[in-house]
This record gives structure tokens, sequence and C-alpha cells, in this order.
């Protein structure tokens, strides 16, 4: 069977939240147990550096990240899983492929135009400046993908663009040096990704400050699923699913006939706090048990290094492989 490479990086700036398990982390999960995808899922802690310049929070969300696919039942047998930095391979091709990409390439990436128009914006600091990490990022972003020859790479609306850079990379270095080295990778976005809510009904993002954490005891988890923002309707008055977000974090957990006969008990005058309290008992259902998994990987960290380290070492047998040849066809 043709198996398709499936790659894609996950930033560790931050504690995963429950809009990155809805939008990200079950649906890559449910798609890598797929008998005819190959995965590749790695933590971009050299991404992680570009924005966030806190050490520690580096250190923990690299754990964290780590620790939350394999909660979650990510199999490390089927999907390669290691951490960018493990791989030095990466960062000499990076180079490599620095030496090839044009400057005009790199001054139309949205990722740091955006930086500058937020700091024109928000007239923050007159110093600002746009760093080269940030700048040539779309490089680093290509050597990931190109390393590990992947076909597809899910990818949220905003990384679209990277990913076509990494196919016009790759594609001028396999013509400037008359060799197919590089497999051309495509972005996959899922229209179907459920675009979770939060506390306060925008979009579910840890820059918001409207996240609910996604391990947590049911008394914490009860806690942040009351900060929920409602109206004043009485108990016994009926209530509409758009009146609250918190019929739509159900509906994310919920059986389709659950979700049904949540909408009609609201309808039938169902208190707001008796709702929060079916809420986050439902986000139990699915998320404490995986919390157990998470709280003793945290406590074991040389646990989470071992299936690290498994996973470089499964990675750079191939990176070594390939870098060999691209530094052969560039004359080093
Ligand atoms: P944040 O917005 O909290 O900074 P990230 O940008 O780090 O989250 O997102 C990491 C991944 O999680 C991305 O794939 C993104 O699409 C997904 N994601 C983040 N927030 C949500 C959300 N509210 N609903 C669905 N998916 C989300
Ligand atoms: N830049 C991506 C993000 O911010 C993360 C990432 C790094 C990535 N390298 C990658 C995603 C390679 C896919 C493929 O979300």
């Amino acid at each position: 069977m043709n198996k398709h490479r499936v790659l894609t990086g996950v930033t560790t700036t931050g504690i995963p939240h429950l809009g990155n398990y809805v939008g990200a982390i079950r649906p890559a999960i449910r798609a890598a147990a797929q008998d005819n995808v190959e995965s590749y899922l790695f933590l971009a802690n050299y991404h992680g550096i570009i924005k966030c310049h806190d050490p520690a929070m580096i250190d923990e969300s690299t754990r964290a990240v780590a620790a939350t696919w394999l909660a979650c039942g990510l199999d490390t047998e089927r999907t390669t899983f290691y951490r960018q930095s493990d791989i030095p391979e990466i960062l000499e091709l990076n180079w490599i492929l620095t030496c090839i990409t044009a400057k005009g390439l790199m001054n139309r990436a949205h990722a740091y135009k955006a930086a500058m128009d937020k700091n024109i914006a928000e007239q923050q600091d007159p110093d600002f400046e746009v760093e080269m990490g940030l700048y040539s990022y779309p490089i680093l972003m290509t050597a990931d993908i190109l390393m590990f020859r992947a076909n597809d790479v899910p990818v949220g609306r905003d990384q679209i663009q990277h990913v076509e850079m990494a196919r016009d990379i790759a594609q001028r270095f396999n013509h400037r040096f008359g060799k197919e080295l590089f497999v051309l990778p495509e972005a996959k976005t899922d229209e179907n990704v459920h675009l979770l809510v939060g506390l306060d009904g925008r979009k579910m993002s840890k820059s918001y400050g409207n996240t609910i954490p996604l391990f947590q005891t049911p008394k914490q988890r009860q806690k942040a699923v009351n900060k929920i923002v409602t109206n004043l309707k009485e108990p016994g008055e009926p209530k509409q699913k758009n009146e609250s977000p918190l019929f739509e974090i159900y509906q994310a957990f919920a059986t389709p006939s659950e979700t049904v006969a949540f909408e009609q008990a609201l309808n039938d005058g169902l208190a707001w706090g008796e709702a929060k309290k079916i809420l986050s008992a439902k986000i139990g259902e699915e998320l404490d048990s995986k919390t157990d998994v998470y709280n003793d990987l945290i406590a074991n960290p040389s646990r989470i290094e071992d299936i690290l380290q498994a996973g470089a070492s499964k990675a750079r047998v191939e990176a070594r492989e390939l870098l060999a040849q691209v530094k052969d066809a560039v004359g080093i």
C-alpha cells in the first residue's frame, strides 16, 4: 500500500487547553491511527524560542506538551514522536536551505509582518525590532518538513503560507541541483475542525485568557467551568443554546443524541448552575483517566525523556541519510 507521510509540529510555548485538544490533539490522534498513513509529530522547541524568551516556560511547556500527547493516546509505535532539538540535522539543513532561499520570499511572510503591524498598532516599544529567528522562521519550518519527506502537513489556516514556502524552496533546490531530493509538501487544513469557544464566547486561546485547562481535578474543572458566561435567566426560565458558550463546549464532548437532550433541557428551563455541573462531568468522562496518565508522566519525567529519545533515534536515522545526500548535492 502506498503510505502517505503526514508530519506536524507543535510549538512549545504554552500548556495545552481544551481548544487545543478539540481542534488539534484529538483529531490528529484519530488521523494517525489510520492504516494508510505514516505519521511524524514533533515538539517544535526551536520554534518556541522565536517568540518566548522565558526559559522556564519553554522547558515546562515542552514536557507538558509531550505528556499531553502521550496521555491522549498517541501511539508511539506508529507515530515517530520527537523533540526538534534532538535532531541537529534539522539545523544543518536549515542553513543549507537558507543559502538558496530568496530574501524576497521571506519579505512576504505573514508572521513577521503581523508582529510589525501589531507593534505599530499598539505603539508598544520604540526599540522594537524583528529578530532574525522570526523573519526566517519559514525556513526552519521548511527544514522540519523536507527532512522527513512529508507529503501532507496538517496545519491551521495561519500556517498555509509557510507550507507553500516549503514547497517553493523544495522546488528551487531540486531544480538548482538537478536532483529530486525533496518531496513537495502540501498543507492540509481540516474544514470540519471545530473551533472551540472559550469562557467568554470568543475562540478559546491562551492570548485571550479565556481557556479551560485540559488536565484538572474534577473540583478545579468545575471551578473553571463555572466561569463560563451566561445571562441572568432564572432556573425554570427557557434558555436558548446560543445564550452561553457552554452549549458549544458540551457539544464538543457529547454524542449527537446527548447534545439534543441537553438543548431540550435548556429549553425546558435547566438552571445555568445545573448545566455547568452536567458540562463539567461530561468533560470529565473523556478526560479524567487521561488526567491520571498525564499526572503520572509529569511526576516521572524520565519516562517522557525515554520515549522522546527513542523517537529521536528513529528519526535521526532518516535525517542523517537525507542530510548526507543534500550535502553531497551542494558539494559539502
Ligand atoms: P492558542 O490560540 O491558545 O495560542 P495555538 O495557536 O498554540 O493556541 O494552537 C495550537 C493548535 O491548537 C493549533 O492547531 C490550533 O489550530 C489549535 N487550536 C487552538 N485554539 C483552538 C480552539 N479554540 N479551537 C480549536 N482549535 C484550536
Ligand atoms: N509553526 C507551526 C505553528 O506555529 C509549528 C510548526 C513548526 C510546524 N514546524 C512545523 C507545523 C512543521 C507543521 C510542520 O503552529
